[in-house]
């Protein structure tokens, strides 16, 4: 293992860059040096307005944005690469699916479940349609340990439920929803399934055929891509009877003074100039996990976690949130220290030279059912060694100390 992440961090030129020891990938990953000439080859040598020119550098860049749509969809199984909608990152992707298909077809009387887990972006945009609708939030409620029975969600869906959104792996858990079964209790009661896979495809392999799900939202930036880019799977039907979500250039057919026809699905949801570097880039970022493969990432990631679960579990005052078993949480390890503020845990770290998140990490509903105001998270990217462990350890068994405590 040890060569093998020699051989990953000798591609991240930041963490080569800087001595920070870098645990917070759950908020965005670095990136390699791949992604980095890949944007950069494009701007230097194919940059052009895709879609729009009849000469050859335009013509170029559009088939260049062109295959990154298609390894984008072949990363996750989608039927064809159609079915993937440019976007800016997770949040723009579930907002376009709730602007597009959520207030166009949900009514008064429809109900929208929701996990009480879900971040504030598959949150927020639901209760703009609630609100617009009439359609009711129904939330589903996990267990301390963040555990979403699939019994509980049979038993709150029925006839009027139109849409379940339900995240793949929680930002703050790292827990792995059963999301087969989920979407099948959905579709059993007709309603449509939205999964935010922002935190699941980075980190386990993700199939949208297999899992069942209507709509996949994700970002490019947790995936070792840019910030600005992002896509969303969507079921092709699904897709072709939605309106657009952004009107202006290059999503239309025609146009007349008074009104428009719109372009063949993917491009009705493009609207404007397209981020063409970022899904070169975040294609670049897919080929980047592919050459380690999703077996090494998960081991690393697996391993990591075990490590530094099982430490901090030694360290008196420390409560992990989440699972009891360390295999379920994916990198994620988010925690609580005794009489210590997580805004003071987290500048602790950052005195020596440790990135963590402290705060809400925009699951606020979630942090209230768990009767906590927030909360300090370390996540892993299989980049991580086993030493960086060793020092976030040590410097957190230490900071009780460092803020007074006598013991
Ligand atoms: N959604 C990101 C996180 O959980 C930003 O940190």
């Amino acid at each position: 293992m040890k060569d093998v992440v020699k051989n990953i961090r000798g591609q991240m030129p930041l963490l080569n860059n800087r001595s920070t020891i870098y645990l917070d990938n759950a908020a965005t990953s670095q990136k390699p040096m791949c992604v980095l000439d890949a944007v950069m080859k494009y701007y230097e040598q194919n940059n052009a307005n895709p879609l729009r020119g009849l000469y050859d550098l335009s013509v170029e860049a559009t088939e260049d944005y062109d295959k990154a749509r298609k390894t984008v969809a072949d990363f996750i199984n989608a039927p064809k690469k159609e079915d993937i909608v440019f976007t800016r990152n997770a949040t723009e992707s579930l907002n376009l699916v709730a602007y597009s298909y959520g207030m166009n077809f949900l009514r008064n009387d429809d109900e929208i479940v929701v996990s009480i887990m879900e971040h504030h972006s598959n949150l927020l945009p639901w209760q703009q349609v609630s609100r617009q609708t009439g359609a009711k939030l129904v939330f589903f409620e996990c267990d301390e340990k963040g555990y979403l029975d699939p019994e509980v969600l049979k038993k709150l869906c029925n006839e009027h439920t139109k849409m379940v959104c339900i995240t793949h792996i929680s930002n703050l858990f790292g827990r792995v929803n059963d999301i087969r079964t989920f979407a099948k209790i959905a579709h059993y009661n007709g309603a449509v399934f939205v999964c935010d896979g922002a935190q699941s495809v980075p980190h386990i392999p993700v199939d949208v055929q297999d899992l069942d799900v209507d709509f996949l939202a994700f970002s490019g930036h947790k995936m070792y891509g840019p910030m600005g880019i992002g896509a969303l799977y969507g079921r092709t039907e699904l897709l072709e009877k939605m309106p657009p979500f952004l009107y202006g250039g290059e999503m239309i057919e025609y146009v007349t003074r008074c009104g428009a026809t719109y372009a063949e699905v993917p491009h009705k949801f493009e609207a404007g100039t397209v981020n063409a570097g970022g899904a070169i880039g975040m294609a670049e970022g897919i080929r980047f996990m592919q050459r380690f493969g999703f077996e090494t990432i998960e081991r690393i990631e697996e391993e990591l976690t075990v490590y530094a679960f099982e430490k901090m579990r030694a360290i008196p005052h420390v409560e992990i949130l989440g699972s009891d078993d360390p295999r379920e949480h994916h990198g994620i390890l988010t925690f609580v220290l005794d009489g210590v503020h997580p805004h003071d845990v987290a500048t602790i770290f950052d005195a020596h030279g440790i990135a963590v998140r402290a705060g809400h990490h925009c699951v606020q509903p979630l942090h209230k059912h768990l009767k906590r105001m927030s909360t300090t998270r370390a996540s892993m990217a299989f980049y991580n060694t086993k030493e960086e462990i060793d020092a976030f350890v040590e410097c957190l068994a230490g900071i009780r100390k460092e803020m007074g405590f006598a013991d």
